[in-house]
């Protein structure tokens, strides 16, 4: 696994930086683009890692995944009511479905649908942020995890867009709390630093039919681990679902602070982090590794 690691950190350290960090949060703006890091942790408890794998970045919209599973914990099937499972086909932060769908987000990916999740997570905690903070420290065993408070912040102050979309949802119906605060934890969320080697850790569960062996906790059934990986595998890349299952064949979810979570099911889970972007906001070196992977391993869910 160790020698894979360097084939593919070497394939693949010519393209780092190529693409575009993502400049439209302020904050995350100034970050070198030219850090790459990968880790693998098995179903056996074995870690692997290349480059800057423990440096923590903000894993952005990797974190929908981690709102979801809280969500599902709670509310079941029931979720599916105010949040649908097809994939978007348009961007991230795309505001013309939903009027066309009554404000009901296509996945809980999109942004739409991740602020939703928010919304039903903010009916059930006192501190959201913290309850989601704590859940993912305890999945990825480091009990230091931060929230990045500047990246928060400048989130909510150019935060226009996404409120747009949660006003909309809360004009159909679909929003259960204040719009505001519901914002001010989806950014938080969102926040959270984390390096390659928490995440892998921290995904575990979902290579794993839901048992973290980390937290040795059932974290939801094996047929919700199996559903969430088909959620990913979907809309996990956003509009390039299609183009990542292609070429990568994995359940993967991507944030535009460079970070990619793919999942071998009953193997292991990979996180791969570079901050340049390529034109739809998924990582370009990410998204290359985790091609190299699958291509050198010759193993897909397909
Ligand atoms: O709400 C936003 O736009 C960001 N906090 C998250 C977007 C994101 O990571 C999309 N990912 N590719």
């Amino acid at each position: 696994m160790q020698t894979l690691l360097r084939t593919i950190y070497d394939d693949v350290k010519p393209l780092v930086g190529q693409g575009k960090v993502a400049d439209y949060i302020p904050a995350l703006a100034s970050v070198n683009p030219h850090q790459f890091g990968i880790a693998i942790y098995s179903n056996q408890g074995e870690l692997f890692q290349i480059g800057d794998a423990d440096v923590p970045f903000s894993i952005q919209s990797i974190s929908k995944v981690f709102s979801l599973t809280l969500a599902i914990k709670h509310y079941g099937a029931d979720m599916w009511q105010r949040v649908g499972r097809e994939p978007s086909g348009l961007p991230f932060n795309s505001l013309v479905q939903l009027e066309y769908e009554n404000g009901i987000p296509r996945n809980p990916f999109i942004n739409a649908g991740a602020i939703v999740v928010s919304d039903m997570n903010q009916s059930r905690f006192a501190s959201p942020h913290y309850a989601m903070r704590e859940f993912v420290r305890r999945l990825s065993g480091n009990p230091d995890l931060k929230t990045d408070q500047v990246v928060a912040d400048s989130e909510y102050e150019f935060r226009h867009r996404n409120a747009a979309m949660a006003y909309l949802m809360q004009s159909y119906g679909n929003f259960e709390n204040s719009v505001e605060e519901v914002l001010k934890s989806y950014f938080s969320n969102c926040a959270l630093r984390m390096s390659c080697v928490d995440l892998a850790k921290a995904f575990n569960f979902l290579a794993n039919k839901g048992y973290c062996s980390i937290s040795k906790e059932q974290v939801i059934s094996e047929q919700e681990a199996r559903q969430v990986n088909a959620l990913m595998a979907t809309s996990g890349m956003y509009d390039e679902a299609g183009s990542f299952a292609f070429q990568v064949g994995l359940p993967g979810k991507s944030g535009v602070g460079g970070g990619i979570v793919a999942i071998v099911p009953n193997r292991f889970s990979i996180c791969v982090w570079s901050p340049a972007l390529n034109k739809v906001g998924n990582s370009s070196a990410g998204v290359a590794a985790l091609e190299s992977m699958t291509k050198h391993i010759g193993w897909s869910v397909y």
